[in-house]
């Protein structure tokens, strides 16, 4: 299964992807908003945003994009589309020649895997493993459009933990959030907490691993949704960053500065990372070097699953920018950790010379 292009971040790395084989998506994705402002300067930036967000659900699927996209375009900019959408899509229909990917054939081209292995799947790692506790999930459950769903929680465990010298000590007063920071990360981390119906199988994962609740120095919550951070409560002396909230033990907020340009160093190759859009502006994820397996990113519901490309769009308060956080973590990850899904490899593959 393939995710996504890389284009935009990866430019200047020399990755630049847009697939063309059926397995590979991205043929059509493109890169809208900079499609949009390529063909469309003279488009205020709110419509730009919203044409960029159109566009990129109506060109979510690879097979269909090439062969429909002046079609597509076309009905839109006939009034399928609210007004400022269909002004910019008129302008965009009017330019369409111009609205093409880069030719494939000098593109690199990303593709995913499942990872095999039951839960709780263990990824070594050094200076930390990571290891998969419960596993995410979302499924259809009776009618109406209803669906059972559970978000996936991950452990990230200092290779050095149980040590001495990773005994916790209070930070230093006055040491800021860096400090503070690095000082809760140097026992197990967890990331997500699923929902509150997930107690007792979270309680008996953290067993599973030889961890107590009290043991927990740091829990990231990817995004405030019930079912990601609805067992904070379980850990009460435990730092809490959640989205972009960061505060110790006792209601102690901190500020830090994390921004999609600025991430949060929290050890040696481990980052969090600013990934906006699924649940708004503050989403984030996790992002572990160094283990068996390359870089893992906990990624939260910027990934909902492997295969995800044609659904994510409908459950994200932001599509532009979770269009490019997924690229930033498709551009780093060997392995992704997502919301509601198995873990899976990224893999990618060197551009193609032009014939
Ligand atoms: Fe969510």
């Amino acid at each position: 299964m393939v995710l996504c292009s890389l284009q935009s971040r990866e430019a200047g790395r020399g990755r630049r992807g847009v697939g063309g084989a059926d397995n590979y998506l991205g043929a059509g994705l493109c890169n809208p908003p900079r499609l949009v402002r390529e063909n469309a300067p003279e488009l205020n930036s709110s419509v730009r945003q919203r044409l960029s967000a159109t566009i990129l659900r109506a060109y979510g699927s690879s097979q269909r994009t090439r062969s429909r996209r002046g079609q597509d375009l076309a009905r839109f900019s006939e009034g399928r589309s609210s007004l400022g959408v269909r002004q910019g899509l008129g302008v965009a229909t009017r330019r369409r020649s111009r609205l093409g990917c880069p030719d494939p054939a000098m593109s690199g081209l990303v593709r995913t895997e499942p990872l095999r292995g039951e839960p709780p799947l263990l990824v070594r790692g050094d200076p930390y493993s990571v290891v998969v506790l419960l596993q995410g999930y979302a499924e259809p459950d009776g009618v109406d459009d209803a669906v059972r769903a559970d978000g996936s929680v991950t452990l990230v465990l200092p290779q050095a933990w149980g040590s001495a010298s990773s005994h916790r000590e209070a930070p230093p007063e006055g040491g800021g959030a860096k400090t503070a920071l690095e000082e809760a990360a140097r026992g197990p981390i967890l990331v997500d907490t699923g929902g509150p119906w997930a107690r007792e199988a979270l309680l008996g994962a953290l067993a599973g691993q030889g961890v107590a609740p009290g043991d927990v120095t740091l829990v990231v919550g990817t995004h405030g949704h019930s079912d990601h951070i609805g067992n904070l409560g379980l850990f009460p002396t435990a730092a809490l960053l959640v989205s972009h909230d960061f505060c110790l033990p006792g209601g102690r907020y901190l500020p830090h500065g994390l921004g999609e340009e600025l991430p949060l160093r929290l050890g040696p190759g481990l980052e969090v990372w600013a990934t906006p859009g699924h649940g708004g502006q503050r989403d984030v994820s996790v992002v572990v070097a160094g283990t068996a397996l390359g870089t893992v990113v906990v990624a939260g519901d910027v990934f909902e699953r492997s295969g995800d490309e044609d659904s994510w769009q409908a459950l994200s308060e932001d599509p532009v920018a979770q269009d490019r956080s997924r690229k930033r973590v498709l551009g780093i990850a060997d392995v992704v950790v997502p919301g509601h899904g198995a873990p899976f490899r990224v893999i990618r593959e060197a551009p193609q010379p032009r014939n």
